[in-house]
């Protein structure tokens, strides 16, 4: 069997569904027993707050059962990992460096926080040299997770924290954070990978989209699936809505039929017909961008774990994306 990505990086405009639709893949991809890890790295305890957990530590931690929800239906194991910059940054130079607690001693002298702060470039490896450690790791000869996903960054910063060779190359030429940004560029741009990117039918996240796929088209980094959330069924079927029709309507159901809720109908009909118009346009725009498109629907009752297993088997049902796929 076929199937997505090893590491599932997921970006979008801010507010679009990042973090939902992360949450979603992390489930979907923990179907058949599989184990997913479900990483963030911007600080903002998202994960936890999806999955009502207080704050993750910098630790793996298993947070939900896989689609459909329960082990004996298959569900495998989602865990959760903050990633935290100085933890990191202590975690590799005691990798490296053997420096243990002498790592704990240069982050109360704020040697730590110079690395992080002022070397932003520094700080991207590390996040996402942690990500690439968690793909790649094995235990007795086995992967350790069949999947992983990212919460990354939104579209507008998604070129830079990727393309982490050419941030740290001007910052240092030898050394292990060079083999290290050189070894996470190697996966990122690798089949093993895919980025999504995450968006509303509205114009300025398609148009963000946009730019993003050119964006990481240019960097060699290879995209994944249009993933359009929180869309809405038509009400109406297109073209034209009459006024005699509408009465006729009102009518046959017994509903009053004056003047003026014949003519307050109408008006609504019409700006969901042109509002349906302006949503067409945006999905051709979006399939000339070329990429598999998956829509997900508006949760009617808002957010909640059962929506976001819901989500998640719209994605498996969608299978994601041909090209992206590893065996
Ligand atoms: N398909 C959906 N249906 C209903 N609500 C959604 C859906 N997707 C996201 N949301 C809600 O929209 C808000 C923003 O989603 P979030 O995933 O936090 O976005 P981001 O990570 O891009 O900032 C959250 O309140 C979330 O619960
Ligand atoms: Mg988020």
């Amino acid at each position: 069997m076929r199937w997505p990505a090893r590491l599932n990086v997921v970006t979008g405009k801010g507010g679009t569904g990042k973090t939902t639709v992360a949450a979603a893949l992390a489930l979907a991809l923990a179907a058949d027993g599989r184990r997913t890890l479900l990483i963030e790295v911007e600080e903002r305890q998202g994960i936890a707050g999806i999955f009502d957990r207080a704050p993750l530590p910098y630790a793996e931690r298993p947070v939900a059962v896989g689609y459909p929800g329960t082990a004996s239906e298959g569900g495998g194991e989602v865990f959760a990992l903050a990633v935290d910059a100085e933890e990191a940054l202590l975690e590799y130079l005691d990798l490296f460096y053997r420096l243990g607690r002498a790592g704990k001693a240069l982050k109360k002298l704020g040697a730590i926080d110079f690395a992080t702060t002022v070397a932003p470039g520094v700080r991207d490896v590390l996040l996402t040299g942690k990500v690439k450690e968690a793909v790649t790791r094995t235990e007795n000869g086995h992967r350790v997770y069949d999947a992983v996903v990212l919460d990354a960054p939104p579209t507008g910063r998604i070129g830079r924290f990727l393309n982490v060779t050419a941030e740290t190359a001007r910052l240092t030429k030898v050394g292990p954070i060079k083999n290290q940004s050189v070894g996470v560029a190697a996966v990122l741009r690798s089949p093993v990978t895919a980025v999504h990117v995450v968006t509303l039918l509205e114009e300025m996240p398609v148009q963000e989209t946009a730019d993003a796929v050119a964006e990481l088209h240019r960097l060699d980094l290879p995209v994944g699936n249009i993933v359009v959330n929180n869309t809405q069924a038509p009400l109406l079927p297109k073209g034209k809505v009459g006024q005699t029709e509408l009465r006729k309507g009102l009518v046959a159901a017994g509903l009053p039929a004056t003047k003026g809720v014949v003519t307050g109908l109408l008006d609504e009909a019409k700006a969901h017909l042109v509002r349906g118009g302006i949503e067409d346009q945006l999905r051709a725009e979006l399939e000339a961008l070329g990429r598999p498109i998956v829509e997900l629907p508006a949760l009617a009752e808002g957010m909640s774990l059962d929506g976001l297993y819901a989500l998640a088997g719209v994605l498996l049902d969608a299978r994601l994306d041909d090209d992206a796929r590893v065996d």
